[in-house]
This record gives structure tokens, sequence and C-alpha cells, in this order.
């Protein structure tokens, strides 16, 4: 007896059944933790608006990256958090081969050599006073231009630091050739550069803001995609791939899926995707309430985040997803 509508269920029916035919498969090894190190600080410190995650001393960065890398996870990505006296208008600290984040590096580079990737978040705004990812000029607008050499300055001096992958985040336009041909002067060709191609000016990076302590007033519409668009990141695309990119980024994720899989569709590049502050808090914070499963959630969204086209997918809940999926 065939009954006349399509049994779509039979694939259906058992875990075992489910598993075989699943079209989508995440392993740890596509996982990037993103990491903050913070100046000044004995302990740990809680980030309020981020249940779960914190500011690292040296120390504490050491033995978290290592469980990490035990979780079988693909990369970190590092963030810095100066002294607020260490900040100035154009982010030295960045650059500063003795800054927070370049100390970082090293320690991480020391103690887990090429065991893990090892990347570095590449823009000012974690160093500058008034917190924007640029410099700005005599009329107080981010200038573009002027910014290049500093990202130069940067990349350079985490390359020197041990980053395996620079991250530029900024949104500068010419960005990735700038930094490309810096780090060739420097003699460090090997070091690949992950871009941020499609980085939308999202509310979604909200708790981002205290985890770096950052001083922005304003916001940064001017530089970062208006959520409106989505042909231009296509554009962006184009652009970072002439200039030298090995890997590229959308950013944030979940609410850029579509964006995620046009990226996808254009490049042979790995892609990846930036599961945000916002968008970690809000299931953690709903997990927090008993509102939501976080778990099933986050495993949720990283699964519909790499079937939508990413291979990389960078997410505070790494080591956790990892670790579920042993
Ligand atoms: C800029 C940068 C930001 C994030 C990563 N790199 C902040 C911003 O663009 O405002 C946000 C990451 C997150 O929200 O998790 N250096």
């Amino acid at each position: 007896m065939s009954s006349s509508f399509t049994r779509l269920r039979r694939l259906r029916t058992t875990p075992s059944m489910r598993r075989l035919v699943a079209e989508t498969r995440v392993d740890p090894a596509q996982l990037v933790l993103p990491m903050f190190v913070a100046d000044g600080i004995d302990e740990p410190r809680a980030i309020g608006s981020m249940p779960g995650v914190v500011q690292h001393t040296p120390d504490s960065l050491r033995r978290a990256a290592a469980e990490a890398v035990e979780a079988g996870v693909g990369g970190l990505m590092l963030f810095g958090v100066p002294d607020p006296e260490d900040k100035d208008a154009v982010g030295s600290a960045g650059a500063d081969p003795d800054g927070v984040l370049n100390r970082g590096l090293r320690a991480l580079r020391a103690d887990l050599g090429d065991s893990t990737v090892l990347m570095a978040d590449t823009c000012l705004d974690e160093f500058t006073d008034h917190g924007h990812c640029g410099v700005l000029d005599t009329a107080g607008r981010v200038d573009n231009d002027a910014t290049l050499p500093h990202y130069e300055a940067m990349a350079v001096a985490q390359a020197r630091a041990g980053a395996h992958v620079v991250g530029p985040s900024g949104m500068m336009d010419g960005q990735v050739a700038a930094i490309r041909a810096a780090l060739d002067d420097a003699g460090f060709d090997d070091v690949a550069i992950l871009a941020y191609t499609a980085k939308y000016s999202s509310a979604f990076y909200g708790p981002f803001r205290e985890a770096v302590g950052s001083s922005l007033q304003g916001d940064r519409r001017t530089y970062q995609q208006n959520p409106a668009n989505r042909l231009e990141s296509a554009r962006e695309l184009l652009a970072d791939v002439e200039e030298g990119a090995d890997m590229v980024m959308v950013k944030p994720a979940l609410s850029y899926l579509d964006v995620v899989r046009d990226v996808a569709d254009r490049t042979d590049a790995p892609v990846a995707a930036y599961q945000v502050s916002g968008e970690y808090s809000m299931i953690a914070a709903a997990g927090e309430r008993g509102w939501i499963d976080a778990d099933a959630a986050f495993d949720e969204a990283v699964l519909s985040i790499v079937r939508a086209g990413a291979s990389i997918v960078l997410t505070y809940a790494a080591v956790q997803v990892a670790q579920r999926l042993r």
C-alpha cells in the first residue's frame, strides 16, 4: 500500500537515522573562541552583560586557552583591554609590544605553539580614548587613510608577538591591502588575514562594549555597514579578496544568515561568521531565567550558521559547544 503523498518522516524515525541523513555537521575544529585579556586586574573579572564570559588576567588567559585547545576548539581570537590611562587619540597601546594584547599573544604562542590558530583583533577601538576604530580628523570624523598606518603597525606587532592570523575589524577601506603589504615588508608573509568583510553597524555588539571597557560615544555608522544592505556585502567581498584576504567574515551572524549564504556562494575562500556578544547574551540570559535551553539554543545557532555557509564560527560558547560535540 503506498500513500499518495511523500513520506519525509521515514528519515526522522530514530536518532541513528537522523544522524545518517544530516546535511550539516559541526566539528569543534571549526569553532573559534574570542577571549579578552585585561590590564590592571588580579583576578578574572566577570563581564556582567555576558554571563559566563570574563576579562582574563594573563594567568587565567593561559589556563582558559589551554582548556579550549583541549576541548578541540580550532582557534582563539584575542582582544585586549588596556588600562584606561594607556588609551590615547591614536590607540598607541595596540602597536606597543608591551601592550596588553601583544603580551597576551606572546604568552599564548609560547604555551601553545602551533597546536591552535592564534588570532588577534586588529582594531584601534579598544585602545583609543574616543573609542572609534580609527583616528579622527580635525572635524572629529574618522579619517580612513590616516588610520591605515596604525593598523599596519598593529598587525606587524601582533605578528611579531606570535599571531598566526590578524583580524582587521575596523572597516576602513583598503585595510586588507595595507596590512598585507606591511606584513610582507616585515617578513611575515606567512601570517594570514581574516578580513571582517561584511561587518554591520549592529545593536548586537552592545555587551562587547562593556567587555572591552569601550569609551565610545555615538556610533560607527560612517564605517560599519547599514543593516539594510545585502548587495553591499558582495562589493566588500570583492574588495577584500582582491586586496589579499585569506579568509572572510560576516558579522553578526544570526541576523545576517542571508549575507553568510551570499558570501559563501560568491567566494572559494573560507567563510567565517561571528556570533557576537549580543547574540550570545540573549541566549545565555534567557537560559539563566529558565526560559530557553541555552545549551540546545547555542548548538542550534552554531549549526544554523554552518548550514548557511560558514565553515568557521566565532562564538563565546565555543568550548561548551565543542565539549558537547565530543
Ligand atoms: C571592533 C570590534 C567589535 C566587535 C569585535 N570587534 C565592536 C564594534 O564593532 O563595535 C564586537 C564583537 C562582539 O560584539 O562580540 N574592534
